[in-house]
């Protein structure tokens, strides 16, 4: 099976960009297919650190990287982030990025609705990003999105600001925030067209040519299953589906051409924003999980809450999402701990389940059943063999490959690129 998809498997900043990087020596093109810059994902070369968000992670390994149809792009922060990987020494140019013609754009007015509707949400926000994401995809799905390709046509980009500005201009008066100029935008649109416009091609055709040549291509997705619109904890998730699925539909490629699918797990569990967390931890530990794990929003720079692993959730993560392997991440952060607990069911109004419902009653209602583990002595930080893995940190992921019924396949043990044990080469399966 020639190619990869990556995915994550709990609600994000599992390491896929890590991974992905890692992996990426294994393949000639990477891409992104779904959600947008509310990602972060961090590479550590060297001394060298990325923050990448709409970039191809592959790009840093000097890889193709191509942004699909489905995600959901704000040209003004592709354009920043491309400088800011420029004073890296990561030179991006239409050679090395090509852009879906047909993906859709996040406009300015998008973060001033997003973050005018948080704040009218009050105690129940959904701590999104404030990127502008989730009314970029209403608008798409709307049929009212201006698109990458409309940029070579002013006179297209025009009637759709006057039909996007009808709606969002009446919503934002309505939330007493601030109003868009058409002029303004179409302005703004028009300056930053000609920096956009060399990168946009059918890149379905690309990937096809790529496909039939037997050329290794990498999806890198974004968010994580439980953050998927339809599978995860909804409301609390992004707008977009997060699934292996998606990696065909959110470039163009035919359903078989998402070759195998390895998921990202933290080896305990991190959420960023408000919702359901059935094994968070608000005491000492939790603290201690967050100040070793380095838990703080790549994006965002919010605290991350952090907890348990939760074999359920990652289980239910493995079915929907069509995971085969498992990476796990950060087994470092569990040094020392003389005790671990693993999540392996829910007790919800007395009752005992092994999936967490789509009610957000008894998703709030879901106490975690924990079996205990015994930690181990000494470190696995840097460990690049199952050798040099303490006996009782193997014993820990045989107990999580069991219960969340998927084999792991490769394991990180710091956020330095080759501190990677691989288990299963995933382009060999
Ligand atoms: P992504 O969004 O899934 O790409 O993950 P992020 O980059 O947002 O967050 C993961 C964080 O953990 C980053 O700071 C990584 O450098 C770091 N990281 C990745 N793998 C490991 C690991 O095995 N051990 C440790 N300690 N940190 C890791
Ligand atoms: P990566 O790819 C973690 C979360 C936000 C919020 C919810 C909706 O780095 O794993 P949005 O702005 O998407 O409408 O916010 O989703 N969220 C993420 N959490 N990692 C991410 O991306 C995330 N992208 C969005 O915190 O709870
Ligand atoms: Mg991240």
């Amino acid at each position: 099976m020639p190619n990869v998809t990556v995915i994550g498997a709990q609600w994000g900043d599992e390491g896929k960009g890590k991974v992905v990087d890692w992996l990426a020596s294994r393949a000639e093109i990477v891409v992104r297919f779904q959600g947008g810059h509310n990602a972060g994902h961090t590479l550590v070369v060297g001394n060298e650190t990325y923050k990448l968000s709409l970039l191809p992670s592959g790009l840093v390994r000097g890889k193709l990287g191509i942004i699909g149809n489905g995600v959901v792009i704000d040209p003004e922060a592709l354009l920043a982030e491309i400088d800011k990987v420029h004073t890296q020494g990561l030179t991006v140019t239409p050679r090395t990025l090509r852009i879906a013609e047909n993906a859709s754009l996040i406009l300015p007015l998008h973060p001033a609705i997003d973050r005018a509707r948080e704040a009218a949400r009050g105690a129940r926000q959904i701590g999104t990003t404030g990127r502008g994401i989730g009314p970029a995809y209403e608008d798409k799905v709307a049929r009212r999105a201006i698109r990458v390709a409309d940029l070579a046509e002013p006179e297209t980009v025009a009637a759709k600001l006057d039909e996007l500005l009808l709606h969002h201009n009446t919503l934002l008066a309505g939330l007493g925030a601030a109003t868009f100029d058409k002029q303004d935008l179409l302005d703004r649109l028009m300056a930053l067209a000609p920096r956009i416009v060399p990168y946009a091609e059918p890149v379905w055709e690309r990937l096809d040519e790529a496909r039939r040549a037997g050329r290794r291509i990498l999806f890198e997705g974004a968010q994580a299953v439980m953050l998927d619109v339809d599978h995860g904890t909804y409301p609390y998730v992004t707008s977009s589906n997060t699934v292996a699925a998606t990696a065909a539909s959110g470039s163009g490629l035919a359903p078989a051409a998402v070759g195998f699918v390895l998921g990202i797990a933290k080896a305990y569990s991190t959420r960023v924003g408000a919702g359901p967390f059935p094994t968070e931890l608000t005491d000492a530990t939790g603290k201690l999980l967050g100040d070793r794990g380095a838990e703080f929003g790549t994006v965002t720079g919010r605290r991350r809450r952090c907890g348990w692993f939760d074999a359920v959730l990652v289980r239910q993560a493995v079915k929907v999402g069509g995971i085969q392997g498992l990476a796990l991440t950060k087994l470092d952060v569990l040094d020392g701990l003389s005790e671990l607990k693993i999540c392996t069911g829910y007790r919800i109004n007395g009752e005992r389940v092994r999936r967490l419902p789509a009610a957000p009653g008894a998703q709030a209602a879901a106490e975690p059943e924990y079996e205990t583990i015994e930690g181990w002595e000494g470190s696995t930080r840097g460990a690049r063999t199952y050798a040099d893995l303490p006996a009782q940190a193997v014993k820990y992921v045989r107990r999580i490959e069991e219960l969340v019924e998927a084999p792991v396949t490769l394991l990180s043990t710091s956020p330095e690129r080759d501190d990677t044990i691989l288990v299963r080469d995933p382009f060999e399966d």
